[in-house]
């Protein structure tokens, strides 16, 4: 990742008091403004699947963000990209775990069936704050009889200690923020 990851921070902008007060925002959209660069994180990315994960079964990639790169990982290696989604979003048949929120619990879910018994499941996520949403996708995945290969965020917010909430998981991030 040497290479890239210069790249990338480049193209993350820093938005102060964003959504509220005495937050420091950190914003990947104008990543989007470069598609060679997604391409390229993307491809990247996949060899490092391949390379330190090896076999996947799929992609698990977390609303919203999540779904910007999941996709993208999942068409490079060749295999199912399955939607991690807010409750109530997903029709038919669906698991769910819950995790806690700033302000009380939220709830995501899979539809039945996309993860099966025995499968290695690749997550990925834009970014780890307090870890309740990859803790929440992890547990997911389990209930649903698989297993996390491993997490992978493009940005972690060391300070929230998000990866303290997922000792159980190997979890590898691009670039880490003080
Ligand atoms: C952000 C981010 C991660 C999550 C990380 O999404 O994209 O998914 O928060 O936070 P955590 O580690 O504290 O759980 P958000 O919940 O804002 O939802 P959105 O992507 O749908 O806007
Ligand atoms: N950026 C994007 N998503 C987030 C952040 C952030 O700084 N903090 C919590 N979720």
């Amino acid at each position: 990742f040497d290479d890239i990851r210069p790249k990338i921070e480049q193209h993350i902008r820093e938005v102060k008091d964003f959504p509220k007060k005495g937050i420091n925002f950190r914003d990947i959209m104008p990543l989007f403004t470069n598609p060679q660069l997604v391409n390229e994180l993307c491809v990247v990315i996949a060899d490092h699947v391949r390379h330190t994960v090896g076999h996947v079964d799929s992609v698990a990639g977390l609303e919203a963000r999540g779904f910007l790169f999941g996709p993208q990982v999942a068409i490079q290696l060749g295999v199912p990209f399955v939607p991690i989604r807010k409750k109530g979003k997903l029709p038919g048949a669906t698991i769910e775990a819950a995790y806690i929120k700033e302000y009380g619990e939220d709830r995501v879910e899979i539809q039945q069936g996309s993860i099966k018994t025995g499968d290695t499941v690749f997550l990925i996520d834009d970014l780890l704050a307090t870890g309740g949403t990859l803790r929440a996708a992890s547990d997911l995945v389990v209930k649903a009889g698989g297993k996390v290969g491993e997490a992978f965020v493009i940005i972690e917010l060391a300070p929230l200690n998000g990866r303290a909430k997922l000792p159980d998981i190997k979890l590898t991030s691009l670039i880490s923020y003080d």
